[in-house]
């Protein structure tokens, strides 16, 4: 099994060797989580790379990442286990067909039967605190802001002690606890309750050099004046009054698509054909088209000129 490692620096060079490119900050609570074995809480816009830091994580230390992906209506029971009806439906008519043959099954063995092991389906948190080869799993339960508080409350609940409930089998508890992540993009408060069980950190959009850095290790086709362009071009993207800002995921798909265009700089033509890369709402969309887009770059290509200058 793959040791955890054993400090700040090495926590921040495992994500690296992942291509995940992370501040002092976010390797400290991380290697914090996986130190005291707490769940690590992040919060943050979406595309800054919560869900992915979880991927990372788990590559890097070689074990199964487990996905719980949270929505309105997801239920305790749905996200544990559920019981394979159509199989049982199927061994309930072959005893039926067997039965009168064979002088038939008892009622209460085909009942044994049809709630077992074979016909049990396993959801994300029951395989979590299941025993893997390969050392514990990294559990991902990501956008937990889109349940409801009845859910929050099985989550801590299910958080503070490891183990999950089957009404017909029993209880399930982990030998020793997955590494938790839990993400949430705040489309609403989580309740402090769950916070409070976890380490938390406010996962901000990247600094100029730390962008450039993502995009160097993502995209690396991309040249590097073209990389500095299209990061000071998002960067004051995000200064402006848009409804929804781009992010990572985005400079990243809009670097892709300038390459797959054979583009080797920005111009306000390009930047208006491809913005859909970048903005995802028509309002934003037909804000910077055009005059906008000259102006944002025209300001980009400055601050670039005295950041190369502040070198
Ligand atoms: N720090 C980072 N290092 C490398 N890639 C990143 C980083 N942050 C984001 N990304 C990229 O951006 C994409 C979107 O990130 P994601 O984790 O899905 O965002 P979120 O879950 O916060 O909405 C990822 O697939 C990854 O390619
Ligand atoms: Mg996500």
């Amino acid at each position: 099994m793959q040791q955890l490692p054993t400090s700040i620096d090495e926590t921040q060079s495992l994500l690296t060797a992942q291509d995940y490119i992370c501040g002092r900050d976010l390797a400290t609570v991380g290697f914090l989580a996986l130190t005291l074995g707490k769940p690590l809480f992040l919060e943050g816009e979406a595309g800054v790379g919560k869900t992915e830091i979880a991927k990372a994580l788990a590559s890097a230390l070689g074990r199964r990442l487990i996905r719980l992906q949270c929505y309105e209506g997801l239920d305790a029971a749905s996200a544990i286990y559920e019981w394979n009806f159509t199989a049982q439906m199927i061994a309930i008519r072959t005893a039926e067909a067997t039965g009168g043959a064979t002088g038939g099954v008892t009622r209460k063995a085909l009942q044994q039967e049809l709630f077992s092991d074979e016909f049990l389906i396993r959801r994300p948190l029951l395989e979590a605190m299941e025993p893997h080869p390969e050392g514990p799993p990294v559990l991902l339960i990501d956008e937990v802001d889109r349940t409801d508080e009845p859910f929050e409350a099985f989550l801590l609940e299910a958080l503070s002690d490891f183990q999950v409930t089957i009404p017909e089998l029993g209880t399930i508890k982990a030998e020793t606890p997955p590494i938790v992540i839990l993400t949430s993009n705040r489309t609403r408060e989580v309740h402090d309750a769950l916070k409070r069980r976890c380490l938390y950190h406010w996962v901000d959009y990247p600094s100029f050099e730390r962008e450039v850095a993502i995009l160097r290790a993502r995209v690396p086709d991309c040249t590097k004046a073209l990389t500095d362009e299209v990061v000071a071009f998002v960067q004051a993207l995000r200064g402006e009054d848009l409804f929804k800002n781009p992010g990572v995921a985005e400079t990243i798909d809009w670097a892709q698509s300038l390459i797959a265009l054979d583009a080797v700089a920005l111009s306000p033509e390009m930047i208006t054909d491809t913005l859909g890369a970048v903005l995802k709402y028509q309002d934003d969309i037909a804000k910077i088209a055009g005059s906008e887009a000259a102006r944002i770059l025209a300001d980009a290509r400055d601050n670039l000129a005295d950041a190369q200058a502040a070198l």
